[in-house]
């Protein structure tokens, strides 16, 4: 299968986005969109004042990564943009995490898990079947262009293999220092949607790079 590409708008010119999303319209698969809160995580990215114009113009999926605490507040108003994909940090939902699941669900959206590096991986094993994707951070949520960490290679294939051993079906999102010189292991590991932000943006040929990552 195919990898997806999810350049991350957090890389992007913000004062130039229109340009960078109809790129990304062409090119990509989906767009990832970093919403920090500066509580969850230690930086604070953009919100809806950015995020509701942005909707009018995006053609290809959206895909908004809560890094806040307290997600479910707002699921309401990323559905209104039309957002339909929405992860959220087990980290800041804890045993709401079901709950969440299913008020996305019932909006229409595809739920997604997150986890940082530093939370067991099988703290997701509860919601495989339930979740339609799972996150893995990479990098500690927060900021663009970290360096990859390399055990996430070892957390992804031990969740995809508990996802085959169920019989399940579920979407491995990874996230932080994906570049062209990992991104075949990320791919052996079970990874399929695949979030990049600096290797994407800080190329000369963004659209060139997002083909080239997803021929590995
Ligand atoms: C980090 C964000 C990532 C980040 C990825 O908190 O979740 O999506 O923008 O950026 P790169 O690909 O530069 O590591
Ligand atoms: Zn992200």
């Amino acid at each position: 299968m195919q990898l997806q590409i999810a350049p991350s708008l957090l890389a992007a010119d913000f004062l130039h986005l229109e340009k960078d999303v109809e790129m990304l319209n062409s090119a990509a698969d989906v767009i990832h969109l970093d919403i920090m809160d500066g509580t969850l995580v230690p930086n604070i990215s953009f919100g809806f004042s950015v995020l509701d114009p942005l909707s009018a113009v995006a053609a290809i999926p959206m895909d908004a990564h809560l890094m806040v605490v307290h997600p479910e507040r707002w699921f309401d108003k990323l559905h209104q943009d039309g957002v339909q994909m929405v992860s959220f940090h087990y980290e800041a939902a804890g045993r709401h995490s079901a709950s969440f699941i299913d008020k996305l669900h019932s909006l229409g959206i595809k739920a997604g898990l997150a986890i940082n590096p530093d939370v067991p991986v099988k703290k997701l094993f509860p919601f495989i079947g339930k979740a339609d994707y799972f996150l893995i951070m990479s990098v500690f949520a927060g900021f663009g262009g970290q360096k990859f960490i390399y055990e996430s290679l070892d957390r992804i294939a031990l969740l995809r293999e508990e996802i085959d051993r169920r019989g399940a079906e579920a979407t491995i999102e990874v996230d932080g220092g994906v570049n062209l010189d990992n991104i075949a292991a990320l791919k052996q590991a079970g990874a399929n949607l695949i979030v990049a932000g600096s290797t994407v943006f800080r190329s000369e040929n963004p659209a060139a790079t997002i083909a080239a990552l997803r021929n590995v």
